[in-house]
């Protein structure tokens, strides 16, 4: 069996590089048209940072793993092809700021009618709106040349930062097909490859378009869990209540369970934002606005808890942070990945820039390139005059170095590590220190408390 995937990302690296482990016996190439991209997964400065990524790689790379420009070659020597290209929020047009970009999907598609000499199993790994196989179809059947396709819904329920995990120990694996006698064929195909490591009841399959629509909704109500409880942080804040002990009360009811109540400044990623956008664009086209309006809520609460953090900052800092020196402790949208896409903190130092704030930044796997690059696109501020007031540190140590402030926006562990006291000391006083992720435990280190902001705590005063 050959396979290849297009698109050489977060998911299509990861997900063929584990395929290319379990099942020695296939052949399986990653192509794209980013050439740096393919450069760096044949190099060993992988793209993707994942804990145990580069372990996998460099164990299946040259063996039954090929990273490669050549995306019609692949395409022709493949059996099942995958694609696991961007299908980013659409910024222009009909649509725009909701509808899936479709762009990419539909110029692979044309590639794969194009060239393919045979016919051929055609698997959607993106995350696409439900109905995007019957659109897919008819771009194959159309330009297909007398080859037959078969079309799959194989979408990923990976995280970044526990990719590897995940792929190694699904939850589940969902596999959607045509209910004919070639597409249940197809898709026991797909199945034997998950078979050789997943264990069978943990293989789902379904309608195809169930498989498309579970997708946007397991994002969805991943998303709604956070604002859900970010909403709650703010009412613990005006209470006295600790979101912490709140989540742990509630999460104790099994059929709540404790994963994803963790308050934090807000969900960032490039999924969750864009796929339930993508939802509620959905339910607008088939004329359901209620639920559209109800799960734009998600959304909202996700900007307000934002916004809501740069806000406490500034007028816990006597309504003035201009001028000030502010440490930024993580830039990635969670911990163990150098993904920045749709990251708090770019929204967090984009305001507090507005604010003609100084910040000094400090991410353990950003780079300074993607930091400023990320700035420049998220204010409208002339690129010189802003860029003068950003240093990007190489510790954090050097990051809070007399700084009138900390901020916390990723939950590195390094940050939960670090000499507090030492912070104190090199800090301007009255130093304040927003723990927008709660990572730090005043009650075990006396030094933090005065001056120690949680997100859903009740502020230093109230606890002493
Ligand atoms: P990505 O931007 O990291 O990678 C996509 C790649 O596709 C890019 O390298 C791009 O150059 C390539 N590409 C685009 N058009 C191409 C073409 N015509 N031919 C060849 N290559 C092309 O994106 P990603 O994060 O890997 O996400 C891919 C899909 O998977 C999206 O639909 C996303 O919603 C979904 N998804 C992402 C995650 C995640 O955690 N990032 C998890 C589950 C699902
Ligand atoms: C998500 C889904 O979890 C995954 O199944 C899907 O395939 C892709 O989208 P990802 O965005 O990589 O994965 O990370 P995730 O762990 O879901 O975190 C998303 C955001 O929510 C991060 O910013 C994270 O910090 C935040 N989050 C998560 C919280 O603030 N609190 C939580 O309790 C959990």
């Amino acid at each position: 069996m050959k396979i290849c995937c297009i698109g050489a990302g977060h998911v299509g690296g990861p997900t063929m590089a584990m395929i290319a482990l379990k099942c020695p016996d296939v052949r399986v190439t990653v192509v794209d048209i980013n050439k740096e991209r393919i450069a760096g997964w044949n190099s060993n400065q992988l793209p993707v940072y994942e804990p145990g990524l580069s372990e996998v790689v460099k164990q299946c790379r040259g063996r039954n793993l090929f990273f490669s420009t050549d995306v019609d070659e692949a395409i022709q020597a493949s059996d099942m092809i995958f694609v696991s290209v961007n299908t980013p929020t659409k910024t222009y047009g009909i649509g725009a700021g909701r509808a899936a970009d479709l762009r990419y999907w539909e110029q692979c598609a044309r590639r794969i009618a194009a060239v393919s000499n045979g016919n051929k199993i055609v698997v959607e790994k993106s995350t696409l709106p439900v109905r995007t196989a019957e659109s897919l179809r008819a771009v194959l059947k159309a330009n297909g040349r007398g080859c037959r396709f078969e079309i799959l819904s194989n979408p990923e329920f990976l995280a970044e930062g526990t990719a590897i995990q995940d792929l190694e120990n699904p939850d589940r694996v969902l596999i959607g097909n045509d209910d004919t006698n070639s597409g249940r064929a197809a898709s026991k195909k797909l199945v034997e490859i998950y078979a050789r490591w997943v264990p069978h009841e943990k293989i789902l399959t379904s309608n195809i378009w169930s498989s498309e629509l579970s997708k946007l909704v397991a994002n969805a109500f991943l998303a709604q869990r956070v604002s859900s409880i970010n909403s709650i942080s703010a009412l613990c804040e005006a209470t006295g209540a600790d979101v912490d002990e709140v989540a742990a009360a509630i999460g104790r009811d099994s059929r709540v369970g404790p994963k994803f109540l963790k308050a934090s400044v807000g969900f960032g990623g490039s999924c969750f934002q864009k796929d339930i956008s993508n939802l509620i664009y959905l339910c607008e086209h088939y004329g359901l606005h209620e639920v559209a309006e109800y799960w734009s809520q998600v959304i909202k609460i996700n900007d307000w808890q934002k916004s809501r953090f740069t806000r406490r900052m500034v007028e816990t800092m006597f309504n003035t942070v201009a001028g000030k020196r502010i440490a930024i402790l993580g830039f990635a949208f969670k911990k163990d990945t150098n993904d920045t896409r749709e990251s708090p903190a770019i929204y967090v130092c984009r305001d507090l820039l507005n604010e003609q704030a100084q910040l000094s930044i400090y991410d353990p796997r950003v780079t300074e390139v993607a930091i400023r690059h990320d700035l420049e696109a998220a204010t409208a501020l002339p690129g010189a005059s802003f860029q003068k007031r950003i240093t990007v540190e190489k510790d954090a140590y050097a990051a809070v170095e007399s700084a009138h402030a900390v901020a916390i926006l990723t939950e590195w562990d390094e940050f939960r590590n670090l000499d507090y006291n030492r912070i104190r000391q090199v800090m301007l006083k009255p130093g304040f220190i927003f723990d927008g992720r709660n990572i730090l435990s005043p009650e075990a280190s006396p030094m933090l408390c005065p001056g120690v902001y949680g997100i859903g705590k009740p502020n230093a005063s109230a606890r002493t």
